[in-house]
Order: C-alpha cells, then structure tokens, then sequence
C-alpha cells in the first residue's frame, strides 16, 4: 500500500485559510481574537460572515474549549458520546492495514477507536490514523494524550492542522478511509468538503461520517430540538463555563440538513451509499453514514 504522503506528518503544522493566507497555528490567536469581537453564536452557514472570519471564530471556540471538550461531549450525552464513536468505527469493518484520515478530527478520539478497533477486531498493527483539524489547541490535547503510546512509537498515529473544505497536504486517491465526526456541521461549505473527500479517497475507499441527525419520532423529536435550544446553553454554561459555544453548536446543528439530504449531498459528490444512505443512532440523535468511492 503506498504510504501517504500526510502521515509523515507527526507535528503540527502550519494551515492554510480559506482565503489562501498562511496563519501561524502555533499560537493560538483567542487572546486577540476575542479581545476584536464578542462571540459570535453560530456562523457556519451565515453568508453575512466573511470566510476567513468565519475560521477564527471557529478557532476561537475550539481553543478555549480544547482542554474540556472531551469530558464536557461526554457528560452531556451520558457517556453515549464514545458508544457511538465506537459503534460508527465498527460499522466502517476496515480491512487490515487501512489508512484513515479523521478530518476534523480535534483531539482524535475517532482515531483511537479506529487504532483499538484494528488492533482488537483485526490483531493489525500496520494500520494507521492521521488527524487533520482546523484548531491547534484540539491538536494538541490529541498529540499529549497519545504520547508515550504504543501508536505514537510506531508512527500509527499522526496530527496535522489543516482545513476540510481545502485539504492541501493530502494527495488525490491517496485516503483508504475517510473519517469525520461531528465535524460536518462546523463547515460552512458542505460542498467542498464533500468534493475534497472524493478527491483524497482512492477508488474503492471508504466515506464515513457521524453526525448530529434530526429526530423525526414524534414528542421525542420536539423535546430534544427544545433541550438543544434551551437546555444545552445553560448546561454548557455550568459544565465548560462558555454558554456561547453551546449556543452555537445547536443553532449549527438545526441548520445541518436533514439526514436524507445530507445522504443526497455525499451521493452528488460521488460517493455510494447503501439502502436509505444512512443509520440513525438512537432515533437520529447521531446519524452514520458510510459510503464508497466507486472503482475506477
Ligand atoms: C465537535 S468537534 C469534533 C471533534 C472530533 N471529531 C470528535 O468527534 O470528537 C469539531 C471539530 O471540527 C473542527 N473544525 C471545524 N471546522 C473545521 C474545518 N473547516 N476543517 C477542519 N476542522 C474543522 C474543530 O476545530 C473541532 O475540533
């Protein structure tokens, strides 16, 4: 299997915008950024937002979330948040020695199932997962925690900033599996990313993306868009101390598009996708959909 040229990567590294400006990810810009403007709730799909502002205020709720992202997602879904993870890698049944690319992919918990799910399922130690993110800050938090592992000494496990809709670094057909969790509906131009999904994925290789769904069951859909609306602000307020990003992670949500559309999207983009395109987690709590690249 050719080796990608991605995972040579092991630091991380230097991104490009949207607008094709190299920023200086090192430093994480929150200080000054929210010292410019005050939170935006939601941004992702407003057109009234330039691009490139769009991607700091992204940044800027990342950084100031990194430290407590996993234990907060955690709490909040009851611990359900790694049962479906863990659920959304089985599903992908990867062959041995897959290499799989975890777009937005922040502290790379997909990754370590995937790494689990290989050395476990498979007894394969020759496969590999490389994490790409927008934020340096939830890359970070990967990269320690996989210090000193098994993955990190055999070069598994790899971290790299960069951007989904514009993944420069990663070569065209190079990507068995495609990974991304919960990160669809941070990125403002769905299109894009789809269409770079296509491009890094080789013939025959994998889409697999887990996201937020839309409860169609009567009463249980009302009360949960209702707890996303009302409950989630404030309950992120008292478990991360930042109402605001909670704020805009369920507006972001609602404005996601619809499982069935969204299956519709992945097959204009070239993707395959089974039956109905997609499965509902828990009525459509978290929805999985896994499609293929068809061969040439
Ligand atoms: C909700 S977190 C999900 C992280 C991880 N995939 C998981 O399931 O735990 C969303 C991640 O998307 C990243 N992100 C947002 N927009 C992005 C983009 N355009 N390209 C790459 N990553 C992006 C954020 O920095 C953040 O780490």
């Amino acid at each position: 299997m050719a080796k990608l040229p991605l995972l040579a990567a092991t630091a991380v590294r230097r991104i490009n915008t949207a607008a094709g400006k190299p920023k200086d990810t090192q430093t994480p810009g929150a200080t000054t950024m929210s010292q410019r403007r005050p939170p935006a709730p939601n941004v992702a799909y407003s057109d009234s937002v330039p691009m490139e502002d769009k991607e700091e205020i992204m940044d800027e709720v990342y950084d100031r979330l990194a430290t407590k992202y996993d234990r907060v997602t955690g709490m909040l879904s009851f611990g359900m948040n790694a049962v479906w993870k863990r659920r959304f890698v089985h599903r992908m049944q990867a062959p041995p020695g897959a290499r799989l690319l975890d777009v937005a992919g922040g502290t790379g918990e997909v990754a370590k199932h995937y790494l689990e799910y290989q050395d476990k399922v498979n007894g394969d130690h020759q496969s590999s997962a490389h994490v790409v993110d927008l934020n340096a800050g939830m890359l970070r938090v990967g990269q320690s925690r996989m210090a000193g592992t098994s993955w990190e000494r055999d070069r598994r496990i790899s971290f790299a900033q960069g951007n989904a809709e514009d993944l420069v670094d990663v070569a065209d057909n190079s990507v068995d599996i495609y990974a991304i969790s919960a990160g669809m509906h941070n990125i403002p131009h769905l299109d894009k990313a789809l269409s770079e999904a296509f491009r890094v994925v080789k013939p025959g290789g994998m889409y697999a993306c887990l996201e937020y769904g839309h409860i169609d069951t009567p009463v249980l859909g009302p009360v949960t868009r209702w707890l996303w609306d009302n409950g989630l602000p404030v309950v992120g307020q008292v478990l991360a101390r930042d109402r605001p990003a909670y704020e805009r992670l369920a507006r972001s949500v609602r404005a996601f598009p619809h499982q069935r559309d969204f299956a519709n999207l992945i097959r204009a983009a070239g993707f395959q996708l089974p039956g109905v395109g997609y499965e509902l987690f828990e009525w459509g709590m978290m929805v999985a959909y896994i499609g293929t690249k068809p061969s040439a």
